[in-house]
């Protein structure tokens, strides 16, 4: 059931939303590798792709889980192979942010993704940045990069892509954790999170969302992290719900990844405005955006369509998305300042 607005209440709330400033915090940039990109690319480097053309490789984007979604997109990852390369995929994504008004980008990378197919660390890390760099000047806009560590993989492989990394410390601010989450618990890279965080890194993790609400306790206890990604499936547990509460645990949740996942079965039934009435620290936010069906305006206008939220449900998820960054709080404080006068009006 949805919260019976006329159609212009919607529309104007949404309208303000879209129009907010925001802080996407939960977007894997490989995940936005549009399919022309990919064709372009490919082209440019003389690789294959298993796809007729752009069209027929969004024809191929049906997943039933996790897993499946994982296959298409390590494969369509691996046309990228250039520091140009990198580049251009982040500068695209860069400028789909800024029209979406995102102030902030915290950007997760797969390094593992590419290193494993003979594209050095540099590479994918030079290109990134540039986008990255050239973002604040000519967008005015804030981004960062985390490195994520493929939990499907060992923990011995993350602390060797933590070697080639060390000597680009100063291009990343945080490591997170991501990948297929069946049988992979957080617990197995105990050792490597430890690591980060004395070299003062941020420490984030997906979890709960096709695992357990035990990975998230497991994220929380074992990896020390910050954020949890996704946490969906946090509601199976009480007392984690009351810990996430108490904690101020931020969630970066993604509808719309939830969705073509099949966490959820439709978005009417996305479990978002109960983590909001649990007093959770949620925000949306798009995960893979070229494989999903949008980016995070997106995300947050099916959400307002969807489901029962209000308006101050809308408000806290945005204030959310810019508080849980990682930004200090007094780059924080002009982007608050704004979206209250917006939502004061
Ligand atoms: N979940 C886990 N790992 C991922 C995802 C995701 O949605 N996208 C890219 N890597
Ligand atoms: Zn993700």
């Amino acid at each position: 059931m949805s919260i019976d607005y006329g159609a212009d209440v919607l529309g104007n709330l949404a309208d303000l939303v879209l129009r907010a400033p925001k802080a996407e915090l939960h977007l894997h940039i490989e995940g936005t590798l549009e399919p022309e990109m990919a064709f372009e690319i490919a082209r440019r480097n003389g690789v294959p792709l298993p796809f007729v053309g752009p069209r027929e490789m969004r024809q191929a984007y049906t997943f039933h889980d996790l897993q499946s979604f994982l296959e298409i997109y390590y494969t369509a990852a691996a046309v990228l192979r250039t520091e140009d390369d990198f580049h251009d995929l982040a500068w695209a994504y860069l400028q789909r942010a800024r029209a979406d008004n995102v102030v902030r980008a915290e950007i997760f990378f797969d390094p593992q993704a590419h290193t494993s197919r003979g594209i050095s660390f540099e590479t994918v890390v030079r290109g990134l940045t540039r986008a990255i760099e050239r973002a604040r000047v000519e967008l005015q806009m804030s981004a960062a990069l985390i490195m994520c560590f493929l939990r499907h993989l060992t923990q011995r492989e993350a602390f060797e892509t933590l070697e080639q990394a060390l000597p680009f410390r100063q291009h990343f601010i945080g490591v997170g954790l991501d990948s297929g989450e069946r049988n992979n618990p957080p617990e197995r890279f105990t050792e490597v999170f430890s690591r980060c965080r004395l070299l003062g890194l941020h420490a984030v993790a997906h979890a709960g969302e096709e695992g357990p609400a035990a990975f998230v306790s497991g994220a929380l206890d074992a990896l020390k992290v910050e954020r949890i990604d996704h946490g969906v499936r946090c509601l199976e547990d009480r007392a984690l719900v009351a810990r996430l509460m108490r904690e101020r645990i931020p969630l970066t949740v993604c509808p719309l990844s939830n969705i073509k996942l099949r966490v959820f079965e439709k978005l009417s039934r996305h479990n978002l405005p109960k983590l909001l009435a649990a007093g959770l620290r949620a925000s949306v936010h798009s995960d893979d955006p070229a494989y999903f069906g949008g980016y995070v305006n997106d995300n947050l206008r099916s959400s307002l369509t969807a489901l029962p939220l209000t308006r101050d449900d809308a408000h806290t998820l945005l204030r959310n998305s810019l508080e849980s960054s990682f930004l200090e709080t007094s780059q924080k404080a002009p982007h608050l300042e704004r979206l209250e006068e917006m939502f004061a009006r």
